[in-house]
């Protein structure tokens, strides 16, 4: 088939239609528009979905890991254990309360924690693991829980990408004692801006709620028990929520199905895998190439847009680089390699196949010109 070759496939593309639109006239003419019946069904359903106890709707996947680590007293001095490999998010909300990021490295598998690395990291000082789904692809949740449970730790499961995935049949964000998510619009489900936070502990969710809204006592108005934020999620945002919960699905079953069509037509590649009895959403589509830059540079050309997530490990950003103890080996490779290939709801075979053959060629190209 002859195609456009101008014609640009975007990396990743909220799935929206007519549930999405309708929801947000239905709520925008009940005239509740801040939190209200909507968010606390979203949040039902969706701790729910997470297989936990309890939903606290944030208006980001940033500010529901600020809570996690808030609600855990973690402060000055203190240190936690995180990924060398992930969002800044991850770090810099671990630096927000003055605590210490130290930075352990990813297995080569997965692209997640190390359980080996972490282990290798704790001292007297740390008081929290913070663990992260690359891509969708679930940690080693048992040997980052043992890890935990032996030092006695609280482990944090940054699940901004982890809708979708599974591990031994269960929900990753049912695994630690916080998990979180985002629904940022390049999310494999989106409120535009948007997160939860997750946990069974009922008195962590009450205080969770409370810091939420501005440190208020639910029930005195106006007067604030403790220092907290505006971290509330709008009716609009969970109304899409909801939209988008109904299609979630559907939406998993298409990465499936996508990531396997990627999976066939790159063979011989280096692909990250799943860990046994783990499985990857695909929220991210990754595979780790030499020659990675000019690739995408490439591609770009072709109008195939790409993400490098992430360019450069977390101890080398300017914000957190006071922070860096030692070279993590795996995370400078894979900042080195990776790239992310467009992985959205609804990408059409024909652009698949035109994905693949560009990528394909254009590492074909650069070999031969180095040969
Ligand atoms: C691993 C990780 N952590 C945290 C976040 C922050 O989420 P948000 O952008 O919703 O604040 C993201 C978002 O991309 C992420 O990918």
């Amino acid at each position: 088939m002859i195609h456009d070759p101008t014609q640009r496939i975007p990396w990743a593309k909220p799935a929206i239609d007519d549930a999405e639109l309708n929801a947000v006239i239905d709520c925008m003419k009940s005239g509740w528009l801040s939190s209200g019946p909507r968010v606390a069904k979203f949040e039902q359903l969706m701790a729910q979905r997470a297989g936990r106890a309890f939903g606290i709707a944030v208006s980001n996947g940033t500010a529901a890991l600020d809570l996690a680590i808030r609600v855990l007293n973690i402060s000055a001095g203190d240190e936690v254990i995180v990924p060398a490999f992930s969002y800044i998010a991850t770090a810099s909300t671990v630096v927000m309360q003055g605590a210490i990021p130290i930075f352990c490295d990813i297995d080569r598998k997965n692209l997640c924690m190390d359980p080996a690395s972490a282990a290798a990291n704790i001292s007297p000082r740390t008081k929290a693991l913070i663990c992260t789904d690359y891509g969708g692809n679930p940690c080693d949740f048992a040997g980052l829980m043992a890890l935990a449970d032996r030092h006695g730790l609280p482990l944090i499961l940054d699940g901004a990408q982890s809708i979708g995935t599974l591990f031994r049949g269960k929900p990753a964000l049912s695994y630690g004692l916080i998990s979180t998510v985002s629904f940022h619009a390049a999310k494999t489900m989106t409120t535009v801006e948007g997160g939860m936070v997750f946990t069974d502990d009922e008195a962590l969710a009450r205080r969770m709620r409370i810091i939420r809204s501005q440190g208020e006592d639910p029930k005195r108005k106006y007067h604030h028990i403790e220092l907290g934020h505006n971290f509330r999620m709008t009716e609009l945002q969970a109304a899409i929520g909801l939209a988008q919960l109904g299609k979630l699905d559907s939406f998993l079953a298409d990465r499936q199905k996508l990531a396997a069509q990627y999976r066939a037509g790159f063979a011989g590649m280096r692909i990250p895998s799943a860990i046994p009895d783990g499985l990857n959403s695909y929220f991210l589509f990754s595979v780790l190439i030499r020659n990675r830059d000019q690739i995408a540079s490439r591609l770009m050309e072709s109008g195939i847009e790409t993400r490098i997530c992430y360019p450069i490990p977390l101890y080398d950003q300017p914000i957190l680089r006071k922070y860096k103890q030692r070279e993590c080996q795996v995370a400078e490779e894979t900042c080195a390699s990776v790239l992310n290939l467009p992985m959205f709801f609804g990408i059409s075979a024909e652009q698949q196949r035109r994905i693949i053959d560009e990528l394909r060629n254009a590492m074909g190209e650069l070999a031969r010109s180095a040969a």
